[in-house]
């Protein structure tokens, strides 16, 4: 096992954020984490990361940053005639992954085409996009208790998923190193979810009548390619905030004034709603503004971006911005859906 020392961290992060760790290890067998444990890694500032795309480090990370690079996609079961399950090396690339499940005909998954990042990061804050949740199709994950060295078994019921949520961002955090996650799939019979408007609207453009796993997933990745920047060419960590869930009747204040404000349901309860964060950042002027090497996306204005040399700090201060803007003329604090070190 290789520590490498004061690394340079703007190839591990998708913002591009140039800044140092004291320390970088790349972990590829489970049995090294044994090797970090005794050498007393896990007791002192230390990180795991996966691709860096949910991340903003504001200053130089003093402590041992651990890559998960964890290998390996099997299918380890079935259920019935038409379900599998698949389990994935948690240091495998999420994207990679959705591709390789499309490949061998397994549906569930194809609404999260081209998500950066890890699939070990995926359950951490239970990733989702055009109308589904990983959390829709877990089986369970393998977890490394960094203070035991035990690994433990999670079934969906122990993960507590909720909105970008889950206990391993909750009660649970920083205790475990995801190191495989297990998913539930259909080998056939896939019941596509297609009711996110807008993936109807570009298999119709394609003249797709009869869509497959593979159909939705492409029609996905064109939809994601329209509106979210690239961080190989732009720097940035997808949406900078979660959508505010807010009561249902601060949701009908608003609409009084803002008629057109986009409003959706959330959770069974009924109380709850569901606001964009994106429209309310738009309404409060910020769509496309740049601040020195730092702007929010012309095309989203949830996704704030770096042009190229911005630090973290820089990133930061326009986040804190926005959320000021938002707060004053809404009223509604956005929370931060980047993990900020
Ligand atoms: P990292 O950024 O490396 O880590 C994120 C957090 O998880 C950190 O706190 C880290 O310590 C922890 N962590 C990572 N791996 C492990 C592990 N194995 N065990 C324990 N803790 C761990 N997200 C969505 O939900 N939906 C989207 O549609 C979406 N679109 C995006 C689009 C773009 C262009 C970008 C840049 C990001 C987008 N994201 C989206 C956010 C991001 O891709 C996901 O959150 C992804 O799961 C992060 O994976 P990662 O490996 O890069 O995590
Ligand atoms: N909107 C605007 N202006 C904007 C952006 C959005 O008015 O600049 C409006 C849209 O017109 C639409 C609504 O806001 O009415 C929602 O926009 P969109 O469908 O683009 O999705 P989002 O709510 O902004 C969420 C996720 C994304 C995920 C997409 C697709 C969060 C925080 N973000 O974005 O996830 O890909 O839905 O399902 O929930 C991420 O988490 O990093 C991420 C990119």
């Amino acid at each position: 096992m290789h520590i490498a020392t004061q690394v340079r961290l703007d190839t591990y992060n998708t913002f591009g954020v140039l800044c140092q760790a004291d320390r970088l290890v790349r972990v590829s067998q489970i049995n090294e984490l044994d090797g970090l444990r005794h050498a007393n890694i896990f007791a002192a500032p230390h990180l795991i990361l996966g691709g860096g795309s949910n991340v903003l480090f504001r200053s130089r990370f003093e402590g041992t940053v651990i890559l998960n690079r964890l290998e390996g996609k099997q299918v380890v079961g079935s259920l019935g005639s038409n379900h599998i399950i698949v389990q994935f090396g948690a240091g495998e690339r999420w994207h990679e992954c959705v591709k390789w499940c499309i490949d061998q005909g397994f549906g569930g998954i194809e609404n999260l085409a081209l998500i950066p990042g890890t699939a070990g990061a995926a359950p951490l804050q239970n990733i989702g996009a055009y109308g589904v949740e990983i959390k829709d199709v877990f089986h369970s994950l393998d977890a490394y208790e960094k203070s035991t060295g035990q690994i433990h078994v999670f079934e969906r019921e122990s993960c507590a998923f909720g909105y970008r949520e889950s206990v391993f961002k909750g009660s649970l955090r920083n205790r475990f190193l995801i190191t495989a996650v297990r998913l539930m799939l259909t080998s056939g019979q896939h019941q596509l979810r297609l009711d996110y408007g807008d993936i109807q609207r570009v298999l119709a453009q394609e003249n797709v009548a009869h869509p497959t796993i593979a159909h939705v997933a492409k029609a996905v990745e064109s939809i994601r390619r329209e509106k979210l920047p690239d961080p190989a060419y732009l720097g940035n960590a997808g949406s900078f905030f979660k959508n505010p869930i807010v009561a249902k009747g601060l949701a009908d204040k608003l609409l009084q004034t803002n008629p057109t404000m986009p409003v959706y349901e959330s959770g069974h309860d009924g109380g709850l709603r569901k606001l964009a964060a994106g429209w309310l950042i738009e309404q409060c002027g910020w769509k496309g503004k740049r601040v020195g090497q730092v702007g929010v996306h012309d095309r989203q204005a949830l996704v704030i971006v770096n042009y190229g040399g911005a630090t973290g700090e820089e990133i930061w201060a326009l986040a804190q911005q926005v959320q000021a803007s938002v707060r004053q003329r809404f009223g509604i604090l956005l929370e931060p859906e980047v993990n900020i070190l």
